[in-house]
């Protein structure tokens, strides 16, 4: 090369090392976005929150078109998720994968520009908890899915993962040097783990220090929290002082014992929820996601895998309609409330603090609570309350959550106000058996809020004639039925 040459790539790799250097501590930051609410956050105000606050790397766990459309040129790469649902069909035939890819991936690289990086095959399938139910369907898929973005011109740009639940590894010896892949899937695990290496693609693992702390009350607090340094778990050379990377360990040496020692790994999910149970807190939450995004931003890695992992925290905001089976904390994991508003401050990196959501609007400023008038021995009250808490999320008003130390009286407002927000302020929604009325006094104490919904312009349509329409009046809906029976049985 001549010394001109020579010279300007110089000069080029400068500008390359500067450019990352401008933005470093802001760079690698990545985060799971759900979308599993009754009001989501609208895709490009998502879009705007994520980049606002430096994340370049989003998870979706499924191909939702808003959210492809929306990260379109943003400068964040995608990892897109497939639900377990859907890896039946998908392992069925190279036909339906070819079709996913198109229609999922590929016209969204093609017409958006969006810069898609991953697919995530499943989502944490062989969970104890689903038994067998995915074990012959998870791999023909993953297969399938592979073979399609080969056809599709994507094999490199794109690459597959899945991602997997920490209980497919398991240590006999309770320490990190003992793991290995739990022996019902050992052989499955194995296949997998091969074909991916094959492929130039990483294995994906969701870690939960969180749920070391819920299912044991005994389980060391520090060490949940990278900060177990006074009763540190030695493994030979090596002292823990975290879960979060004992549990990565476990992962690493399970790996090595089965002939893939460099085998990349992508944490998939990590993170701590503010709500729900007595564990789940901002206290907690701050602490852990900001000792997590320290680590984040120094590349900080594990004792056996010094160089630093993609880490997908989990999550962006808070999710309303997820399931409760896991646990009422399930729909808290935000680093954001449900509209994108600011939980607890973090520092993201040189001092840069969280940016909430720009642009948000909100239904009217009015809350349904239970009426002055009204009794608390009424009769119908817990029907009332069983009513709207079936509808809408009461998650935050048991024991130990930001709502759990109320009367009875905020309580049943606490679950009129749910369900009013929910059903974006509909008109008759506060009217539970006449034991609420609508206030302009916001009912929130201490660390319970009461809700405005976002206005998602779902209200601004009357006069309703849909069934779901009626859904907050089961009397309306029998009386309607009641007079179609009556003219269809007149008719004749
Ligand atoms: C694209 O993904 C969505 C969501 O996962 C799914 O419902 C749809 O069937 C997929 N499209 C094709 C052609 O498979
Ligand atoms: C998986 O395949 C095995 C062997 O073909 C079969 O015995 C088993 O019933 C299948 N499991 C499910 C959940 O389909
Ligand atoms: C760990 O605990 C010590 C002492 O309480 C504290 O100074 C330090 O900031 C904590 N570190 C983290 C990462 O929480
Ligand atoms: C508040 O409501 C929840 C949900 O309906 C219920 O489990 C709890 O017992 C209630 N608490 C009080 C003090 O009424
Ligand atoms: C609510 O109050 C109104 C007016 O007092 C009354 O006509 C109506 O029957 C009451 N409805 C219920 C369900 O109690």
């Amino acid at each position: 090369m001549g010394r001109r040459q020579y010279l300007l790539c110089f000069f080029f790799l400068c500008l390359i090392s500067s450019d990352q250097g401008l933005v470093k501590g802001v760079v690698g930051l990545a985060c799971n976005w759900g979308t599993q609410s009754t009001h989501p956050l609208e895709a490009n105000i998502a879009v705007k929150l994520l980049k606002d606050n430096g994340f370049n790397k989003v998870k979706l766990f499924e191909a939702d078109p808003a959210a492809l459309k929306a990260l379109g040129k943003s400068g964040i790469q995608v990892m897109v998720g497939i639900p377990n649902e859907f890896l039946a069909p998908l392992a069925s035939s190279v036909q339906v994968a070819v079709n996913w890819v198109q229609r999922n991936v590929s016209s969204y690289i093609s017409r958006y520009g969006t810069d898609i990086r991953y697919v995530a095959v499943g989502n944490e399938p062989f969970l104890q908890t689903f038994k067998d139910t995915f074990l012959n369907t998870t791999f023909p898929a993953l297969q399938n899915i592979q073979a399609a973005l080969i056809k599709a011109g994507l094999g490199r740009q794109v690459k597959v993962t899945v991602p997997l639940n920490a209980d497919v590894y398991q240590t006999d010896s309770g320490l990190p040097s003992g793991g290995n892949f739990r022996s019902d899937i050992h052989g499955l695990m194995i296949s997998i783990i091969k074909f991916l290496s094959d492929n130039n693609a990483p294995l994906t693992i969701n870690i939960y220090p969180f749920l070391s702390l819920y299912a044991d009350p005994h389980f060391p607090v520090d060490y949940a929290f990278f900060n177990g340094t006074s009763a540190p778990v030695v493994d030979g050379s090596i002292s823990y002082t975290n879960v979060f990377e004992a549990n990565f360990d476990t992962l690493i040496s399970a790996l090595e014992k089965n002939g893939f020692s460099s085998m990349p790994v992508i944490v998939g999910e990590v993170g701590w929820p503010t709500d729900g149970d007595r564990s789940a807190n901002i206290n907690y939450a701050r602490r852990f996601n900001q000792a997590l995004v320290d680590r984040i931003n120094r590349g900080q890695g594990t004792p056996k895998r010094k160089t630093p992992t993609d880490i997908y925290l989990f999550a962006l905001a808070d999710e309303d309609a997820k399931s409760v089976r896991p646990g009422n904390f399930e729909r808290h994991w935000g680093i954001f409330y449900y509209d994108g508003a600011i939980k607890y401050q973090l520092d993201m990196g040189n001092g840069k603090a969280l940016v909430p959501a720009k642009g948000v609007r909100y239904l009217a400023r009015q809350w349904c609570v239970m009426s002055p008038e009204a009794s608390l021995s009424d009769p119908n009250l817990p029907n009332s309350i069983a009513y709207a808490c079936s509808y809408a999320d009461c998650t935050s008003l048991g024991y130990g959550s930001s709502c759990g130390t109320l009367d009875a009286r905020s309580n049943a407002s606490y679950a009129f106000n749910m369900y009013y927000q929910t059903v974006d302020q509909r008109n008759g929604a506060c009217s539970f058996s006449n034991l609420s009325t609508l206030t302009k006094v916001d009912p929130s104490q201490n660390t319970c809020r009461f809700e405005i919904m976002m206005d998602l312009g779902k209200h601004e349509t009357p006069p309703r004639r849909s069934f779901a329409g009626r859904k907050e009046n089961p009397a309306a809906m029998m009386a309607f039925i009641s007079a179609l029976i009556l003219i269809i049985c007149g008719a004749y």
